[in-house]
C-alpha cells in the first residue's frame, strides 16, 4: 500500500478500503506519514466524503489507536453526554448533577477545548480548589459514592483523533461530516459510558448552520454510535444565540448555579432538563422519554440536582460554599457595558460573533499554549426578543485588562441587532433523532416549544 496512491483515490471519490484507511491514519499517528500527506488526504476528504462504511472504519480505528477506558466496576448504566460545541454551553454542568440526582451514574472525561471560553474542565477549575485529575480508582470510588464526577482527559484516548484534528485546525478541513463524526464518536466510544447522548448544535455559533445539516450529522453520529452496540440518541438544539446569559468560565459556573436553584433564564433551563431527562431514560431509571423529563423537572425543583452539584464539587476538592456565595469564585478587574442605541427590540444576538467578542476578553484560547482568564467573559441582561429603551445595558463584558475589554466590547457590538418590530424567537429544541423498536433510525423534528 502506498500513501500516494490512497490520497489519488480518495481525490477521485473513490471509497477507501479499512486497510487504506488504517494505513493512512496509524501511518500518520505513528509520525511515519508527515503532515503535507495527511493535510492531502484530509482535504480530499473534505471535498469527496466517505460513505457510512468508511466512517464506521474511520471511527474505530481512531477509537482503538489508544486507550479503552473499563468504567465496568461503576455499578449501573453509565451515561454520556456530549455536547457539538457552542456560545454558553454551560449544560453538563446542570444536566449532569440532575442526571446523577435521578440514580444515573455520571462518570465523564471532558476536554479543555480550543475556543470561545474554555472546555468544561476549564470552567470547573474556576473553583476554588476543584481537581480535575483524579487516580482512575479515586474516580471510580468517587462515581460509585457520589453517581457523578467529571475529569480531565487522561492517558491516551484516541491519539490519532488529537493528532488529526490539531492538523484539520490549521487546514480548513473541521467542517466535514465523516471527520467531524469520527473524531467525536471515537473519543465517546474509547470513553467507556454504555449509553450516549449528543447536544447537536444548529445556528450561526455552531458547525452546522442549519436544521437539515445538523440533522445530517446527528443521525450519522447516531448510526455511528449504534452500530457499535452503544444506545444512542441525539437532540438538535438552538446555537443561534448564546446559551442561558453569560459566556466565559466563572460566570457560566455563577449561572449553573443559578439554575441548579431553579432561578436561570428558560432557555439553558428548558435545554439542561430535556437533557437530563434523556440521560436518565438512557440509563433506564424511567421507562419513557416524557417520564425522564418529567423526573428532571422534579429534581430541580425539590433541590436534590442541587446539592447533588454540591456533593460532586466537594468530592473533586472543591469549595462547596460557592453554592451560597457564588462571590467565592474569581471575578474580573474591570466591567463595560453595551448600552441600547435605539428604542425597540433585541432581534439578534449572534452567537459566532458573540463567542469572537468572548475570546477577546481572554475567556477562550486562540492556541492551546495560551492560559484562560478564568474570570473573564460576558453577561447578557438582554437575550433576542427581549424590549429594550434607548441605554438600557444589553450586556456586559468582563475582564482584567482594559485594552481587551474594548476590543471585545467592538465585536459584540457587532452581534447585536435591535429592530422596531419583535421578531419570532428561534425555537429551542429543533429534533430528536434515535432508533426505533424496529432499528430504524427517526428524525423527529419538535414543531413547537413546549
Ligand atoms: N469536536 C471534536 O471533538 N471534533 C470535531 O471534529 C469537531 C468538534
Amino acid at each position: 500500500m502506498n500513501t500516494i496512491d490512497i490520497i489519488t483515490r480518495k481525490r477521485n471519490g473513490e471509497a477507501l478500503s479499512r486497510n487504506e484507511i488504517e494505513y493512512i491514519i496509524m501511518g500518520y499517528t505513528a509520525g511515519e506519514i508527515p503532515d503535507y500527506q495527511m493535510a492531502a488526504f484530509l482535504m480530499a476528504v473534505f471535498f469527496k466524503g466517505m460513505n457510512k462504511e468508511e466512517t464506521v472504519e474511520l471511527t474505530q480505528i481512531m477509537k482503538n489507536s489508544g486507550d479503552v477506558v473499563d468504567l465496568s466496576r461503576i455499578r449501573g448504566i453509565k451515561v454520556d453526554k456530549h455536547s457539538t460545541g457552542g456560545v454558553g454551553d454551560k449544560t453538563t454542568l446542570i444536566a449532569g448533577p440532575i442526571a446523577a440526582a435521578c440514580g444515573v451514574p455520571i462518570a465523564k472525561m471532558s476536554g479543555r477545548g480550543l475556543g470561545f471560553t474554555g472546555g468544561t474542565v476549564d470552567k470547573l477549575e474556576s473553583i476554588p480548589g476543584f481537581r480535575t485529575l483524579m487516580a482512575e480508582e479515586e474516580f471510580i470510588n468517587q462515581v460509585n459514592e457520589k453517581g457523578i464526577a467529571v475529569i480531565g482527559q487522561t492517558g491516551q484516548i484516541a491519539p490519532a483523533d488529537k493528532k488529526i484534528y490539531a492538523l484539520r485546525d490549521v487546514t480548513g478541513t473541521v467542517e466535514n461530516l465523516s471527520l467531524i463524526t469520527s473524531s467525536i464518536m471515537s473519543k465517546k466510544l474509547a470513553a467507556g459510558s454504555d449509553a450516549i447522548l449528543l447536544d447537536v448544535k444548529c445556528g450561526s455559533g455552531a458547525f452546522m448552520k442549519t436544521q437539515d445539516e445538523a440533522e445530517t450529522l446527528a443521525s450519522l453520529m447516531v448510526e455511528i454510535g449504534h452500530a457499535a452496540g452503544k444506545e444512542t440518541m441525539a437532540l438538535i438544539t438552538d446555537m443561534s444565540q448564546p446559551l442561558g446569559h453569560s459566556v466565559g468560565n466563572s460566570l457560566e459556573v455563577e449561572e449553573a448555579v443559578e439554575v441548579l436553584k431553579n432561578q436561570g433564564e428558560e432557555d439553558i433551563t428548558k435545554i439542561s432538563v430535556n437533557l437530563a431527562g434523556l440521560m436518565i431514560f438512557l440509563g433506564k431509571k424511567a421507562s419513557s422519554r416524557d417520564e425522564g423529563i418529567s423526573m428532571a423537572r422534579k429534581a430541580l425543583e425539590n433541590g436534590s440536582a442541587l446539592e447533588k452539584f454540591r456533593d460532586f464539587v466537594e468530592g473533586q476538592g472543591g469549595n462547596g460554599n460557592i453554592i451560597d456565595d457564588t462571590s467565592l469564585l474569581p471575578h474580573s478587574n474591570f466591567s463595560v457595558a453595551l448600552k441600547a442605541w435605539d428604542n425597540g427590540y433585541v432581534s439578534e444576538i449572534d452567537a459566532m460573533q458573540a463567542g469572537l467578542a468572548s475570546q477577546h476578553t481572554g475567556a477562550g484560547r486562540m492556541t492551546k499554549e495560551d492560559r484562560i482568564d478564568l474570570s473573564a467573559g460576558i453577561r447578557f441582561h438582554r437575550k433576542v426578543g427581549d424590549k429594550v429603551n434607548k441605554g438600557d445595558i444589553i450586556c456586559t463584558v468582563f475582564c482584567n485588562d482594559c485594552e481587551k475589554a474594548q476590543k471585545a466590547l467592538d465585536e459584540i457590538k457587532k452581534a447585536v441587532r435591535i429592530e422596531g418590530n419583535r421578531l419570532e424567537i428561534p425555537s429551542l429544541i429543533k429534533s430528536e433523532v434515535y432508533f426505533d423498536e424496529k432499528d430504524r433510525c427517526i428524525v423527529h423534528r419538535i414543531d413547537h416549544d413546549s
